[in-house]
């Protein structure tokens, strides 16, 4: 989604900006452009697409901007209004003194646009944004103070927003502020760094400023002045980012999504160091600040979340239920904030989340918190929005994930769910202790496992390139494997652009069935356990209306050869963790079939990393 970077200080600013904008490129993004002070006029230069067509754009003007030390960028994923240079940002006020960047969506902008055009405002773009350029030129005209302008426009807009400002009458001076969108402001030596994200800022800086809504802040190089709306002088919080600028590199593999698809063996690893020693100790989870009493008394569990977080949920729900006995609710969380949900100070309220941003989320949570709900979040942002409002934070650890479509964060999540089912397992004595020490030597070993499929994985490239000609793609599972043929038509359909379903595979002769035939490849999630033969008869229904079935297996069973027209293997696992194990193939299935077909694997069209509007 939106991204927002700016500069003051004494470097030339364009570079900057073209970099930070670089760096918040995986959030997805569809035109660009920038700002910049030069001697006596702001120029602003946008481009629709890729910002490779803005490069090409600067180029005439390279000389002429060389000089800059200060400017704001930004890469805009369009909501209102078409993918289009006039559309982009920056947006001018009418005199083009004031430039405005902005992440987030202005709700009332149709209210506020029709006062300020009987005003005699003359808008050129569809955006949302363009109201709030109008909006603070018109106050500044009267107060001639770009932060009290910010101050006092802020007052009138609804929605979400983080914004970053600059004046042509102010030279030298950034204004920013946020409501419900991500900002932080890099501290350097006599400069400051702003955007929506830290990869943008970290190679400049560790030390950094996370704005909280509603705070404004007036920037130069070698001051920061922190004021609430009502010019109230506030106290800036200056943090220690704990991120290391290589952590963005692809690390010779060709996109970061396979990158991060191979990162997964050292991710689990890295959560259960300190949490999981050996199949017979406890596990080990301070982060969780229910006390032993609350936990063994609860008795409902909610959780939140949206697209690749909403299926890590969904096995929460399977595992907690199974290992815990405790009723668990999962609801995806677009769905949750508009309609009246039962929840209350003895509930617990789980948010997952792998940026912590996303707005149906953190709206979500926040309504939970206001009822009393105790809010544990699970994120790969401890940094994030969501992970300021947990009571319980479990970061699940995973570092940056740059592809947009996730992986790595997933299988983060779900170990993270694993250690929090089996440490309430524990403490509510659900669980007997065999079952217990046999999961957990089991987990110990999963990094193994999924080394062994990453060992053997032209197997799966081979079956991707089989299939990759075709418009549809159908995903069957039972039990706990569901949401896994949810979550791999999700990976599939958001990076190759192929109609991709998954189905519980006892609802397909409900309907689904319909559609099968000797042209839709049939992905069977065919795990060893308790529905293993229940799949197996969906299967052969499946098969018998001449679909081409693909079976994901650990079962050695021969009479699979068969059934299937092909098999993937992977290593025997217990039925309750196969989750994760099933996951990579599925992975490297929609990896290999979109790298095959030529599309923009980390990128893919109209989506976005960081959903931060509803
Ligand atoms: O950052 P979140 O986990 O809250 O994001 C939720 C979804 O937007 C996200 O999982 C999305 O579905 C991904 N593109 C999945 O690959």
């Amino acid at each position: 989604m939106c991204g927002i970077v700016g500069y003051v200080g004494s470097k030339p600013a364009v570079d900057i900006l073209l970099d930070g904008l670089e760096q918040l490129e995986y959030r997805g993004y569809d035109s660009s452009g920038i700002a910049v002070k030069c001697d006596d006029a702001i120029k602003v230069y946008k481009a629709e697409g890729k910002l490779s067509n803005l490069k090409e754009e600067l180029a005439p003007h390279a000389y002429e901007i060389s000089k800059a030390t200060m400017g704001i960028g930004h890469i805009r994923w369009a909501t209102h209004g078409a993918p289009t240079v006039v559309n982009a940002h920056p947006h001018t006020c009418g005199c083009g003194k004031l430039v405005v960047v902005h992440n987030g969506i202005i709700e009332n902008y149709k209210e506020l646009k029709a006062k300020l055009e009987e005003k005699g405002c003359k808008f050129r773009s569809q955006t949302d944004t363009e109201v709030v350029a109008h909006l603070i030129a018109s106050i500044y005209g009267e107060v001639k103070d770009l932060a009290k302008a910010v101050q006092l426009t802020t007052k009138q807009l609804e929605g979400a927003y983080a914004l970053c400002i600059m004046h042509n009458d102010e030279p030298n001076k950034l204004v920013v502020t946020k409501r419900n969108a991500p900002l932080v402001i890099g501290v350097g030596e006599n400069e400051y760094y702003v955007a929506s994200d830290v990869p943008a800022i970290i190679k400049h800086t560790k030390k950094a400023i996370y704005l909280t809504d509603n705070q404004v802040a007036t920037i130069t190089p070698d001051s920061l002045k922190l004021e609430d709306v009502n010019e109230q002088e506030l106290t800036p919080k200056i943090e220690v980012l704990p991120w290391e600028p290589v952590a963005l590199s692809k690390m010779g593999y060709k996109h970061f999504m396979l990158k991060e698809i191979h990162e997964q063996p050292d991710v689990i690893r890295n959560i259960l160091v300190g949490k999981l020693h050996t199949s017979d100790s406890p596990i080990v989870l301070n982060e969780v600040k229910l006390t032993r009493n609350t936990l063994k008394e609860l008795n409902r569990i909610q959780i939140i979340a949206c697209g690749t977080s909403l299926h890590a949920a969904m096995i929460g729900k399977y595992i907690i239920e199974d290992f815990c006995g405790i009723p668990v609710d999962v609801e995806a969380s677009s769905e949750y904030i508009y309609r009246k949900t039962v929840t209350d100070s003895h509930t617990l309220v789980i948010g997952v989340s792998q940026s912590g941003e996303t707005a149906d989320t953190l709206t979500a949570i926040k309504q939970s918190k206001a009822k009393g709900s105790h809010i544990l979040i699970i994120t790969n942002r401890p940094d994030s929005a969501m992970a300021r409002e947990a009571d319980s934070l479990i970061p699940v650890s995973a570092g940056i994930e740059v592809s947009v479509a996730a992986t790595k964060s997933y299988i983060a999540q779900l170990t993270s769910f694993y250690l929090l089912a089996l440490y309430m397992a524990e403490i509510k004595g659900t669980m007997s202790e065999e079952d217990l020490n046999k999961i957990k030597s089991e987990m110990l070993l999963l990094p193994q496992k999924i080394e062994q499929i990453l060992a053997h994985k032209e197997n799966i490239q081979t079956c991707a390139r089989k299939y990759s000609n075709t418009r549809d793609f159908i995903y069957i599972a039972r039990g706990i494997n569901y949401p896994t043929a949810l979550e791999g038509a999700l990976k599939l359909k958001e990076i190759s652009y192929i109609n991709a379903t998954g189905y519980p595979a006892g609802e397909l002769k409900h309907g689904p069935i319909a559609m099968l035939d000797e042209t839709m490849p049939v992905l069977s999630v065919l795990m060893n356990g308790k529905v293993y033969e229940k799949l197996l008869s969906n299967s052969e229904e499946a098969k018998a209306r001449n679909a081409k079935m693909i079976a994901l297996t650990n079962s050695s069973d021969q009479k699979l050869d068969d059934l299937f027209d092909y098999i993937i293997r992977v290593p025997e696992v217990d039925e309750l963790l196969s989750p994760i194990v099933a996951m990579v193939p599925l992975q490297l299935i929609a990896y290999y079939i979109a790298e095959f077909l030529g599309k923009d694997v980390d990128q893919p069209r109209n989506l976005a990393k960081s959903v931060t509007v509803e």
